[in-house]
């Protein structure tokens, strides 16, 4: 039966799910669950090994610019386009936060 407190209870319990998962964008846990797909290729905490890039301490900026930019775009061809368009824009976001975070690799000048 619906009465006015149940109805109350409802929008409480609602409430309570929204305040979770606003809590939950800041977790870094789930940054870090999001970003481990990362390291299969660019390596653990992002530092590569053998001739493939590093992405840990670049600019979240930077990092985000990035993906942003391969998600976008119309036509993936590389693999880093199509690694991109399985992420919405709030997770490449948390995605570069937790690589920015991280000291960068030693010896991982821009050019090599
Ligand atoms: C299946 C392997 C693979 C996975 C998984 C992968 N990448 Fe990449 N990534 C590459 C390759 C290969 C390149 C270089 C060539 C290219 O762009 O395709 C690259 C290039 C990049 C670049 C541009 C080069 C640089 O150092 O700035 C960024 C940024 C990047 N990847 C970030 C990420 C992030 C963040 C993730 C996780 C969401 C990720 N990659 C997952 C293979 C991968």
């Amino acid at each position: 039966m619906r009465t006015p407190q149940t109805l109350l209870l409802a929008a409480a319990g609602i409430a309570l799910t929204a305040a979770t998962a606003a809590a939950a964008a800041d977790d870094p846990m789930v940054n870090r669950l999001l970003a481990s797909q990362c390291a299969q290729c660019h390596g653990t905490f992002g530092a590569a090994v053998g001739g493939m890039e590093s992405i840990a301490g670049e600019s979240a900026s930077e990092l985000s610019g990035e993906l942003l930019e391969m998600l976008a775009d119309a036509t993936p061809e590389d693999i880093m386009e199509h690694q991109a368009k399985g992420y919405t824009r709030d997770q490449i976001r948390r995605i570069a936060a937790y690589y920015s975070a991280l000291p960068k690799p030693a010896g991982s000048g821009s050019d090599d």
